[in-house]
């Protein structure tokens, strides 16, 4: 994470800067309003990324570092995710604090850009000119033979596309050549419209951008979610919700962790289940009723794609739909939650109940044929 924020708002973030100061002046044909002001700016951004990056490395490897402890015994020493995520929260601040230096950085090169093209005038047209090509080209120059190569682009271009190309074919003919590369597993099967809605609604929400879903097979991830991923758990999930960032945990297998009443509680405020939650609260996800008329289409979609769902299916996907928020919404009754059937939360409830058990379901009974 730190890396790729270096990336982006250093290395293309500067580019881009660069790129403006060299290039608004030269356009409008005048000197760029305040060179102080750019190197400013330039000290603004660097302090910022500082800001930004080393809390966020450091969160990083301490983080990490804290989820992996075992007591002697063989216990994790920070069981409960949050802790190690309370931990960090002043790199937090730290980030928004580096952030926020950043982007007064942008202001001020705004306000620079914008007094230079009030000092000039925009040259919208230039004869273009340049010097006769003159040939360099040297016969030998006693580099390396392969300089023979490299000195002409064109051939260059068409050699490595050979040879990248070699690598492509190797890559991509055998996948074709399979009819499935990814082991099904025979208890994975496609998730029920209501918790198909629930999925999209996780899209939409952004879920995966705090959660992934994705146990690595090491023993600090299975102690604390379970079981690792599978590939052949995927297979009907059309776009995989792996996600790479954990601000929270992983949600693979928090099917049937919890009752629905937890999930109820924690969608509405997190901090009622987890006191000092970071997790935003999704009130509206109880408000909205959920938009059954998508239902067929989403099926069919998801036919398209391969997922085995019967011919016939997509036409009793709503009374399917209805049958299981139901059931939900008289599971909440139990413990006194009067909760309405057509809203978005009873989805969101149905596809984190399912989210990675199909694996645990029990192998069915089948007779031996063996003789
Ligand atoms: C800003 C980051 C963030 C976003 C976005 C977010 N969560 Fe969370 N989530 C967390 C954190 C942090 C926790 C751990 C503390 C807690 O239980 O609230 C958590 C916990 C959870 C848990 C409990 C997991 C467990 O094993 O105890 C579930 C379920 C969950 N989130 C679902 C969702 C869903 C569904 C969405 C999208 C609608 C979502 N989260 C969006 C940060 C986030």
């Amino acid at each position: 994470m730190a890396h790729v924020h270096i990336g982006g708002i250093g290395w293309n973030g500067f580019m881009a800067f660069g790129m403006i100061y060299w290039l608004v002046p030269r356009l409008y044909g005048t000197q760029l309003f305040s060179k102080k002001l750019a190197n400013v700016h330039f000290w603004l951004g660097t302090l910022g990324i500082i800001f930004y990056a080393v809390p966020l490395y450091f969160a990083g490897f301490f983080q990490s570092m804290m989820w992996k402890q075992f007591t002697p015994d063989g216990f994790l020493v920070y069981k409960n995710f949050l802790d190690t995520l309370l931990e960090i929260k002043y790199a937090y601040w730290l980030r928004a604090l580096g952030g926020s230096i950043y982007i007064v950085g942008v202001f001020i090169m705004i306000y620079n850009v914008w007094k230079t093209v009030r000092a000039g005038s925009l040259i919208a047209n230039e004869e273009a000119e340049a010097p006769a090509m003159e040939k360099l080209a040297v016969a030998n120059d006693g580099g390396h033979w392969h300089r023979w190569i490299e000195r002409r682009p064109i051939q260059m271009l068409i050699l490595s596309l050979v040879v990248v190309g070699i690598g492509g074919i190797l890559e991509i003919v055998p996948t074709f050549l399979v009819k499935s590369n990814v082991p099904t597993i025979a208890s994975v099967l496609p998730y029920t419209p209501l918790e198909l809605h629930g999925r999209d609604i996780y899209v939409r929400e952004g879920c995966y951008t705090c959660h992934s879903q994705m146990v690595r097979p090491f023993r600090s991830e299975t102690e604390r979610y379970g079981e690792y991923a599978k590939a052949g758990e995927f297979v009907y999930d059309h776009p995989f919700q792996w996600g790479s960032k954990r601000t929270g945990p992983d949600l693979l297998r928090v099917g049937g962790k919890y009752p629905n009443s937890w999930h109820y509680y924690h969608m509405w405020d997190p901090t009622s289940m987890s006191p000092g939650s970071l997790m935003p609260a999704y009130g509206h996800l109880f408000e909205d009723a959920l938009d059954t008329t998508t239902t067929v289409k989403k099926i069919e979609a998801m036919r398209t794609l391969g997922v085995p769902y019967a011919k016939d299916f997509p036409a009793m996907a709503n009374a399917d739909l209805s049958a299981q928020s139901a059931v939900i919404v008289a599971d909440l009754k139990k413990v006194g939650i009067d909760a309405m059937s057509d809203r978005e939360i009873i989805a969101v409830i149905a596809y984190l109940q399912r989210v990675g058990t199909d694996i645990k379901a029990k192998a069915p009974v089948v007779a031996n044929t063996q003789p």
